[in-house]
């Protein structure tokens, strides 16, 4: 029998049970495999005891349309730095990549599966020169990697915002206001660009493209005086002005080891605020509203190939590399590809064409 281990890691994102089924359903044409799930990615290893489930038909029967991860996932720590307190009480961190590979040794795990970010195959690289049999699949909202056309859940993101900026224009042509409204995405302007032309709104401000508030501010006169009488902005979280930087929050969580993005709506309102912008503005911030629920069919059937494949790969011992979609097919990158450079906007995407073809200011 051969042992196939799966992982979540990194935040959660819909889609990835769709994976997992995929995975599972597609092991269990193969007479000798069995399939289990490290419980809160790696942390189910790492744990005494620890803690594993056996995944087969049955326990995915029905899962591809549910949101989050049955077998739970975190953005923190890992088997590279796992946190530990030191004789002070303070917390620090240890490697406990070793270990780690010798129980999956001891536990007969042949293969592994890590479903995760840029920060999870990062993780996926260093095991695999570590000797561990591993295969990574891309997973993230922001669609910030950059060796994959896209990543599942970020459509379902990219759904919910549009429906947001939907919502929003009605009350702020009610009310003629501005609204602001904050989107996920680090580094990358992608859900934004994408709400913002779905949604039509206004302005759209993205990281990778620092603004000029004067050039916002002036956008907004315009929309909001001679043309419509309201205004939408969307605003990525990582955006930020000319000669400043990201709006990062305070973070104590143990192993946390981002920056917690956040808070650029209420800092933008402010700037205009003060650049001598009169009209009423509220904020909204989407947060996890983009990363529950359910997987919209694009991101279930994206999922589900990535699924397929990645299994597909273990069965043919094409370990060290990770699951790409360039349509369209789906191929095999070796993970030192895959994490050495993100995806990003450029100034001279396409999408950035169209949104100044619409119309839709981006501050610069
Ligand atoms: O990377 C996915 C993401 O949702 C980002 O868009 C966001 O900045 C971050 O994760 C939020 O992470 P957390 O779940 O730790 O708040």
């Amino acid at each position: 029998m051969k042992r196939l281990l799966i992982a979540t890691g990194g935040g959660d994102c819909p889609g990835l049970n769709a994976v997992i089924r995929a995975v599972v359903h597609r092991a269990s044409q193969e007479k000798d495999w069995e399939v289990l799930g490290s419980i809160q990615a790696f942390n189910g290893i790492l744990w005494e005891p620890t803690e594993v489930v056996m995944l087969d038909n049955e326990k995915v029967a029905g899962i591809h349309f549910q949101g989050g991860t049955i077998i739970e996932t975190t953005n923190k720590g890992g088997p590279f730095a796992w946190p530990v307190k030191d004789k002070n009480g303070k917390w620090t961190s240890v490697d406990r990549s070793d270990e780690m590979i010798r129980k999956l040794q001891i536990m007969h795990v042949d293969a592994v599966i890590n479903i995760g970010g840029d920060g999870s195959q990062r993780i996926s690289e260093q095991l695999y020169r570590k000797g561990l049999n591993i295969i990574g699949v891309p997973k993230t909202i922001d669609n910030d990697l950059s060796s994959t056309d896209s990543t599942f859940g970020f459509q379902t993101a990219v759904e919910i915002a549009t429906e947001a900026v939907d919502k929003l224009v009605t009350t702020a042509a009610s009310h003629n206001r501005v609204f602001v409204m904050e989107v996920m995405g680090r580094e990358a302007g992608w859900i934004a660009m994408n709400a913002a032309v779905a949604g039509g709104a206004d302005v759209c401000l993205i990281p990778e493209m620092p603004y000029d508030i004067e050039v916002v501010k002036e956008a907004l006169e315009k929309r909001f005086k001679r043309d419509r009488g309201f205004a939408v902005v969307v605003v990525a979280e990582g955006a930020h002005a000319k000669n400043s930087k990201m709006e990062v929050q305070e973070n104590d969580e143990v192993g946390y080891a981002n920056p917690k993005l956040g808070g650029i709506a209420r800092r933008l309102i402010d700037q205009l605020k003060a650049a001598g912008f009169e009209h009423d503005m509220r904020e909204t911030v989407l947060g996890h509203l983009q990363r529950g629920g359910v997987p919209i069919a694009y991101d279930r059937v994206l999922s589900a190939q990535f699924g397929v494949k990645a299994f597909e790969m273990a069965l043919a011992g094409d370990f060290g590399k990770m699951v790409a979609y360039r349509h369209p097919e789906f191929v095999a990158v070796p993970l030192k590809d895959a994490i050495a450079k993100p995806n990003l906007v450029t100034p001279d995407n396409a999408l950035v064409k169209t949104c100044k073809g619409l119309g839709i200011s981006m501050g610069v």
